[in-house]
């Protein structure tokens, strides 16, 4: 029998010590849409369909929260569970309809190293979804430090059933679905949080995106590049609080025919970052926001 996977990445809650400054800032210049606000917790959409694909909750500590996936159904979700269970989650909220915007049902775990994450299935999400320029669909992927990677990695493919798309000296690119990556894990010194991504419909708006972070005073900090593993296109920023997220888009589309390929091949020539051959080196700010932030202790809690 298959065991049970996620299908997709939904979306981020993070805490935030200045709650008016981040609202402000994801709606007027990253541009997701505010959609709904329960109990102090403010919930953003992209243009896709996903009923809300950031959360932001005051918090005394900027972190974040969890990190939240789709399962097909019901069964799914509680076949979930008991995989979770069984691959060492530190903690568990059991599945149980969930209170929040959108409703649905789900349940919430802590990965070995402390992470939250949550399944959900049926949450009520928007009719029109259709891409607007130079706005962020949906999230993209999310970018997770580890101590110990083998161990973190292992629960996503064990519990919730990602695969390795590629692997260099510094990461793992793992999928659940057709996109190259919705996760991947950093070769690093603790649990804590290196970048959120969000994609855009194209190269253009990625572009445009950049030029508006400029014009209200946050700086490309990377990029614009081509990564190697996945070949997206890339735009870095220290958000608020230094969150960094990127813009990206145009990702390899994959299927189970793909090649893994490992730390030998994706070796670049000196000096060389990205497959264009454009960006220079990441700045020291965005360097040092990549490893600022951890998750909170309660996040795996989802039913309040
Ligand atoms: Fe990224």
């Amino acid at each position: 029998m298959t065991n049970a996977h996620v299908t997709a990445l939904r979306s981020i809650e993070i805490g935030t010590t200045h709650i008016d400054v981040a609202l402000k800032f994801y709606t007027e210049v990253w541009q997701l849409e505010s959609v709904a606000e329960a109990k102090g917790t403010h919930y953003l959409r992209g243009t896709g369909p996903y009923h809300h694909i950031l959360a932001l909750r005051p918090t005394d500590k900027t972190g974040v929260v969890r990190v939240v996936f789709d399962a097909k159904d019901r069964a799914s979700v509680d076949a979930l569970f008991g995989q979770a269970k069984q691959n060492g989650a530190l903690k568990l909220d059991p599945p149980a309809a969930l209170k929040t915007p959108g409703g649905g049902y789900g349940f919430g775990c802590q990965d070995p190293e402390g992470r939250n994450y949550a399944v959900v299935c049926e949450v009520a999400d928007h009719a029109d979804g259709s891409d607007k320029p130079d706005r962020p669909r949906k999230l993209s992927h999310i970018n997770l430090n580890t101590r110990d990677n083998d161990v973190s990695f292992a629960f996503l493919r064990d519990a919730f059933g990602f695969a390795l798309s590629d692997q260099t000296g510094k990461f793992r690119f793992v999928r659940c679905n057709a996109d190259h990556h919705s996760m991947v894990l950093c070769f690093s010194d603790a649990p804590t949080l290196n970048h959120i991504a969000f994609e855009m419909p194209d190269i253009d708006s990625i572009m445009r995106g950049a030029g508006r972070l400029r014009d209200h005073g946050y700086p490309v900090e990377w990029g614009p590049g081509r990564h190697g593993p996945g070949s997206n296109v890339f735009c870095y920023f220290c958000g608020p609080e230094e969150v960094v997220i990127e813009y990206t888009g145009d990702m390899q589309q994959i299927d189970d025919s793909h090649k893994v390929g490992m730390p030998p091949d994706w070796k670049w020539p000196p000096r060389r970052l990205d497959r264009w051959g454009v960006c220079d080196f990441p700045s020291l700010r965005v360097e040092r926001a990549q490893h600022m932030f951890g998750f909170t202790e309660d996040g795996y809690r989802i039913h309040g």
